[in-house]
């Protein structure tokens, strides 16, 4: 998977024991800063400010960038995920890693 290629060869062993696609380490100012597209449904802090549409505060960081990843690969469909493929398909893995420390670290 290509975000393996990110694990300089001394980090093999722990890349292999955590292989969830997180390895970026997110920076909460830039997720603020990234999350500017974002807030119009999921609201400023990551409170949705439509029933239809999914809190993010307080999520846990890796479920959240877990799930862009999927939106932005496809492989999250069907529903309303036809939204989140169009808003994630951008993303590079940074501002995955910056976004989900964002929503993260709000007050649910
Ligand atoms: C036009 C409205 C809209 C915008 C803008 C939007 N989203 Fe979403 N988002 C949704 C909807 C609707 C879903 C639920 C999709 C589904 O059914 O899988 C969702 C789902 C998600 C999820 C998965 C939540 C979960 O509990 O699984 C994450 C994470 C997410 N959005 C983050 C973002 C980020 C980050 C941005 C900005 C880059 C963004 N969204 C922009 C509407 C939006």
């Amino acid at each position: 998977m290509h975000y393996w290629k990110n694990c300089a060869a001394g980090f093999t062993l722990l890349c292999g024991v955590i292989s969830l696609p997180v390895m970026a380490e997110g920076n909460v100012a830039d997720g603020q800063a990234k999350s500017a597209s974002c807030a119009a449904c999921h609201g400023a802090t990551g409170k949705a400010n439509n029933a239809l549409y999914p809190n993010l505060a307080g999520q846990n960081a890796a479920y959240l960038a877990l799930a862009l990843h999927d939106y932005k690969k496809g492989g999250r469909s069907g529903g309303q995920a036809g939204i989140m493929q169009a808003f994630t398909s951008a993303l590079s893995d940074q501002d995955i890693s910056d976004l989900s420390a964002y929503y993260a670290s709000q007050k649910p």
